[in-house]
């Protein structure tokens, strides 16, 4: 099929398409090919920042520039050495899978022939093969990466086409996409096709962008998100090509026209820039009543019903379930704990919780009753898209809690609510998951609503409450100067221990996550109930701890837990306790108390995280460090 040229139309309104590991960009157009992918490239170097690479078609043929390190190494060294102009290009931001990250490594690689320049996003499984018989033949190859045999088994095979395929680069990399084994998004541009950028993607992000006589690949739409909110949703095993004179084409593998579904982005390049603070985290944080406010938006009906985004179930496969498991990673997984008190104290269906890369694993007792629930921000997180297609492969139903429409992980689930809380920059997430604990709550509504155990009234008072989060995420928001005197007061601290009962166990964890995660400090979270039967040892002069104190609805544990505070106290630590307003009992006990407002216990969450955040922050912030990319990580795990 082709897309005409002109006059793109907004269809499907999709909210955001970020994700994560390796960024990949295409364009072809008239204008500066390498101003817009190097801008395309500094919005997704979340995604990756071990190396970063250029390619562009110009006048005397191909000319890359790559360089290890952040992309300002990049920048820095095309400073130096500008490469000719041209108008299309490819660009490659990368978080290393096969071979260091070094210069040689990094993408775009380059034919033999050094016609064909190929990025790619994801793991070719057989790269081993294809490398030795490349090698047999006689070639070189100059770098350690998966990557790298593609480039050149594209030269090849654009070479050796006859027929009415000769000479075309989309059949070229057809064909070699038939040979490839494992997970891929790759765009190639090559010197023989000055006017043309071509992808292919299975099992990894490409999206494409339609300007205004431009064209765009990306692996999400922040990489063409300033120049084009016209967007194009690219299939499993599809190939799409970008030409200036004739548009878009998009076919699958074997070469069969498709149509693929356009979208339009709801929001825009703002969105996606820091706006004035110093970090997109920091920006993020503040973001958060607006992402539980939009999340929350429009969710009982006017017969009040809680309704989400797509249901492919009926009312009666819901009152079949007979058990729910939840899969996540990271933090969407702690987002996946508080849910299972929700699920289990509104529906009383039994609910277990399963990091989402060890689930199929164990093989879980799965069937046509069980309800898996997928939690993810990016919706591309491929442990989590395997423990879904596990799930799917048993005859369960699934449904997908989702910050990224379009993604895989909603395309693929029978239900979907997605979270709004627009895109997520900073690799360490933190609107994402106050939004995912809010959809989670008006799941486990949708199920008691479907199973008949809450009545309407009940589950709109809930709601109502549900409603009061924005503002108290604000007021706790307001309160956070203590917080960042805390860390500054922490910040060359070795150890740092976070402690939790009941839902303000999983916020243990997330608090542990995100110090280590961005300050790079031994942590860890643990249940208070565990302290004695192992982790009190770790306890000695001055180590801090930072306890969530349960709301005192739960009177038994708010004690038990004041009590372990005591005791942890009695041992030399320094006491930072997290409680709700009014909650005085545990003054005595505590070196630093923040308090956040009053909510109802299984709601707390969303408030006592929030404090969490703001620490790690702060402390990795106090320590010099790049809060947006922390050392090793990206922020989507597309590979397992
Ligand atoms: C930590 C963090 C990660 C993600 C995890 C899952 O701050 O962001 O732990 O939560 O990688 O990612 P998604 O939600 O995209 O599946």
């Amino acid at each position: 099929m082709s897309v005409p040229r002109h006059g793109a139309q907004s269809c499907d309104v999709l909210m955001t398409t970020l994700s994560r590991m390796c960024g990949i960009i295409g364009y072809v157009g008239t204008k500066s090919a390498e101003d817009i992918v190097l801008e395309g490239l500094r919005r997704m170097e979340y995604r990756g920042y071990d190396s970063a690479g250029i390619a562009l078609v110009a006048v005397d043929g191909l000319v890359t520039a790559k360089k290890a390190g952040k992309l300002a190494n990049l920048e820095k060294a095309l400073a130096d050495q500008p490469l000719p102009p041209a108008t299309t290009g490819l660009g490659h931001t990368r978080w290393a899978t096969h071979g260091p990250p070094v210069d040689r490594n990094a993408h775009p690689h380059v034919s033999a022939d050094r016609k064909a320049a190929v990025v790619h996003n994801g793991i070719i499984e057989n790269f081993g093969a294809l490398r030795s018989e490349l090698e047999r033949a006689g070639l070189e190859l100059s770098s350690d990466t998966d990557t790298e045999v593609v480039a050149h088994l594209l030269a090849a095979a654009h070479a050796a086409q006859t027929g009415p395929d000769a000479g075309r680069l989309a059949a070229a990399m057809r064909a070699v996409c038939l040979r490839l084994e494992g997970s891929f998004s790759l765009v190639t541009v090559h010197a023989d096709h000055p006017g043309q950028v071509v992808g292919a993607r299975r099992n990894q992000p490409l999206v494409g962008g339609i300007g205004d006589g431009e064209y765009f690949l990306g692996s999400d739409v922040s990489a063409f998100i300033a120049h084009t909110r016209d967007a194009l949703e690219l299939g499993q095993d599809q190939v799409v090509t970008l030409d200036v004179e004739h548009g878009v084409t998009v076919t699958d593998f074997a070469g069969t026209p498709v149509q693929p579904k356009r979208f339009y982005v709801d929001w825009d390049a703002a969105a996606a820039e820091k706006g004035g603070y110093a970090w997109f985290m920091l920006k993020e944080i503040d973001e958060q009543p607006a992402a539980i406010a939009d999340t929350l938006r429009g969710r009982l009906s006017e017969t009040g019903q809680i309704v989400l985004d797509e249901v492919r179930l009926s009312d009666e496969d819901l009152r079949d379930i007979d058990k729910v498991f939840i899969v996540a990673c990271g933090t969407a997984n702690h987002a996946a704990m508080v849910a299972k008190y929700a699920i289990e104290h509104w529906t009383r269906l039994p609910c277990e919780v399963e990091l989402a890369s060890e689930f199929r694993y164990r093989d879980p007792v799965l069937d046509r009753s069980t309800l898996v629930i997928a939690i993810s921000q990016s919706g591309e997180t491929m442990d989590t898209l395997m423990a879904l297609r596990h799930a799917k492969d048993q005859r369960a139903r699934v449904l997908a809690i989702c910050n990224t429409n379009g993604s895989t992980i909603p395309r693929e689930s029978d239900a979907v609510l997605y979270t709004r809380a627009g895109p997520e920059v900073a690799v360490a997430s933190t609107k994402a998951f106050l939004a995912q604990l809010a959809a989670c709550y008006l799941v486990a509504l949708y199920l008691a609503q479907a199973r008949g155990t809450k009545y309407a009234d009940e589950i709109a008072a809930i709601v109502a409450q549900l409603n009061m989060l924005p503002d108290a995420v604000a007021d706790t928001l307001g309160r956070m100067d203590q917080v960042r005197a805390i860390g500054r007061e922490l910040a060359k601290e070795p150890t740092i221990l976070f402690v939790g009962r009941h839902v303000g166990y999983p916020i243990a964890l997330e608090g542990a996550l995100k110090l280590k995660e961005l300050a790079y400090i031994h942590a860890e979270g643990f249940a208070a109930g565990e302290l004695k039967h192992g982790y009190i040892s770790l306890i000695e002069e001055g180590t801090p701890v930072v306890t969530v104190i349960p709301a005192r609805g739960r009177n038994s544990v708010h004690s038990k837990v004041i009590s372990n505070i005591q005791e942890m106290r009695a041992r030399g630590a320094k006491t930072i306790v997290i409680a709700a307003d009014g909650d005085d009992e545990v003054a005595p006990y505590a070196d630093h108390l923040i308090y956040v407002p009053t909510t109802p216990t299984l709601l707390a969450p969303v408030l006592t995280a929030i404090p969490m955040q703001v620490l790690a922050c702060e402390i990795a912030d106090i320590r010099g460090l790049d809060v947006d990319q922390p050392r090793n990580l990206a922020k989507s795990v597309t590979v397992e």
